[in-house]
Formats: C-alpha cells, sequence, structure tokens
C-alpha cells in the first residue's frame, strides 16, 4: 500500500527520516508534531480530534510521537500510552485501515540475551518507558482483533546515524533501513497483527528477523562495517555487566530508571 501516510513524530529522528526518505518509496507524508516541521501540521498526539482530523483521507498512520527514553510514570504513560491509544482509535475513526507502531527492544529489556531472539518471548519491560511499548503492542493486538485493522509493530533496536558501543554493533537500525523497515510495514500485503524487530543485518545481531523479512524487509546496513573503530574505542562488552547479558543493555540496570528520570527533570 503506498499513498498518503500520516506520520506524527515528524520533527524527530525517525520522523525526519521517513519525512525525507518514504517519497522516494512512492508514499506521500502529511506530518505531526508539537514542534513545528515546514508543510507538516503542528498538534499534539495525544488530543484525539485533532489526530482523527490530521488522519482523514489519508492511507495509513506510523505513530512515531513520544518519549524515546525513560522518564516519569506521568509524562510516560501520558505521551507513549495515551498517545498511543490515540493513533490507534484515531486511524480508527478516520477509516485508515494500516497503523505502524514505534515498539522498543525495551518492552522485553530485562530479558537475558539469547541469540536468534524471538518476538513472542514474555514481555520483560526494563523501565516505565519499556512498559508503554508493552502496552503500545497490547492496544495494537486490541485494534487488529476487534477491528480489524492492520497493525504492525517495530520492536526497534538503536535506531542511529551509526553504532557508538559495542551493543550497538547487535542492535543498530541503520537511516536506509529504518526507511526500509517502515516501507515495508506499510506496503507488505494484509499483515494482521506483527511484532518484528527493527534492526540492520548485523553479524552480530542477536534478533530473528524472519518475520521482518516475512513483511519485504531486506536490510541493506551492518554494523559491522563500523566494528573496528567502536571496538577500538570501547572495548568488547563484558560478560557479567548488563550491556552484555541483558536485551535492553544499561536500561536494564538498577539505577538507570532513576537516574534518567533526573537527568530529564533537570534537562
Ligand atoms: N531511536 C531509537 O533508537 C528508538 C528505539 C526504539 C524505539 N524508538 C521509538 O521510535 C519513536 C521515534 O523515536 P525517535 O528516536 O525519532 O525520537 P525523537 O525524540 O527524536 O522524536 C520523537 C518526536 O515525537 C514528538 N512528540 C513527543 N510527544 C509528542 C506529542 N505529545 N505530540 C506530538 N509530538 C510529540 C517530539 O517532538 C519528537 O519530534 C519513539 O516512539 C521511540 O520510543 C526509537
Amino acid at each position: 500500500m503506498s499513498g498518503v501516510v500520516l506520520v506524527t513524530g515528524v520533527a524527530g529522528y525517525i520522523g525526519t527520516l521517513l519525512r525525507e526518505g518514504l517519497p522516494a518509496r512512492g508514499h506521500t507524508v502529511r506530518g505531526l508534531d508539537v514542534v513545528p516541521v515546514q508543510g507538516h501540521l503542528v498538534a499534539d498526539a495525544t488530543d484525539l480530534a485533532a489526530v482523527t482530523a490530521a488522519a482523514e483521507g489519508t492511507d495509513a498512520l506510523v505513530h512515531m510521537a513520544g518519549i524515546a527514553t525513560e522518564a516519569s510514570w506521568a509524562a510516560i504513560s501520558h505521551a507513549n500510552i495515551e498517545g498511543t491509544y490515540v493513533a490507534l482509535e484515531a486511524a480508527r475513526r478516520a477509516g485508515v485501515r494500516r497503523v505502524v507502531l514505534a515498539s522498543s527492544n525495551h518492552a522485553t529489556g530485562m530479558s537475558p540475551r539469547v541469540s536468534s531472539a524471538q518476538t513472542d518471548a514474555q514481555p520483560r519491560p526494563d523501565t516505565y518507558y519499556g512498559v508503554s511499548k508493552v502496552t503500545m503492542e497490547a492496544l495494537g493486538s486490541l485494534y487488529a482483533d476487534r477491528y480489524g485493522l492492520d497493525v504492525v509493530c517495530l520492536r526497534i533496536g538503536s535506531a542511529l546515524p551509526a553504532p557508538v558501543t559495542p551493543r550497538h554493533l547487535s542492535t543498530w537500525l541503520s537511516p536506509a533501513d529504518t526507511v526500509g523497515l517502515v516501507h515495508a510495514a506499510l506496503t507488505a500485503p494484509s499483515p494482521g497483527f506483527a511484532v518484528v524487530w527493527g534492526v540492520s543485518g548485523n553479524t552480530r545481531g542477536w534478533w530473528d528477523l524472519t518475520s521482518a523479512r516475512a513483511l519485504g524487509y531486506a536490510p541493506v546496513d551492518d554494523a559491522e562495517t563500523h566494528a573496528a573503530a567502536v571496538i577500538a574505542a570501547h572495548g568488547e562488552p563484558v560478560p557479567g555487566t548488563v550491556e552484555h547479558d541483558r536485551v535492553g543493555g544499561e536500561y536494564a540496570g538498577p539505577d538507570f530508571a532513576v537516574d534518567a528520570v533526573a537527568a530529564r527533570a533537570q534537562a
């Protein structure tokens, strides 16, 4: 399916990749954010009336708006949980049949890291942020089952211009692959409800890309091309640390949540 796509969070890192990259894949992007972007809508993604109006006449909704790291429960539950409900409910009210949701590895971040992990493992969030992504996937499942929407949840690893830490050598989602993955989620015929890992074709990858490839995703990048520089700067991950042992890396550490909330409060 190509056509008009409403992208929430269009001013953000991934939103910017999508508004620049999706048109070349045949999509017309209508964006929405609280931060102004020329040619796109300024609106709050938790405002059901505003998002429903923005979704009218579109063919799909890609929901990227939200807080992209740990924060207080009040902030996360409003921006991320209410925001996901609004995205799905606005799509339903506007007759939009496909929704792509930005989930995260932190939905299962406390899980021990294993190779070729599947997306159907028990949820084990590592933060309030991770809880919001478990809830996102649950809301997506409800709207697929109850209303017949196609809902594709992208369980994104580390979407960055380039890998920075040794963990990123396993979790990186490159800019080109970010656009390719969303394009696949928009164009796969009748995906129903799907949860897929969002990472590049990393040599050191931990997560099984079979379900993403089934949508048509064909990663073009591999973090290994950056491995020598990253390892030279940081060394290899150390067994016994959360960075090495847990899906969520530092988010799974005992002090991460408190530190992250405090840092955001001071920002
Ligand atoms: N970048 C990653 O590595 C990564 C990994 C996993 C999941 N994700 C998810 O992908 C999505 C996009 O991530 P990103 O890296 O582009 O984050 P980002 O912070 O760069 O962008 C988020 C955008 O959402 C907007 N926003 C926040 N609250 C809003 C609201 N109430 N109404 C309208 N706009 C609002 C912000 O202004 C911002 O432009 C997020 O949901 C994030 O949790 C990102």
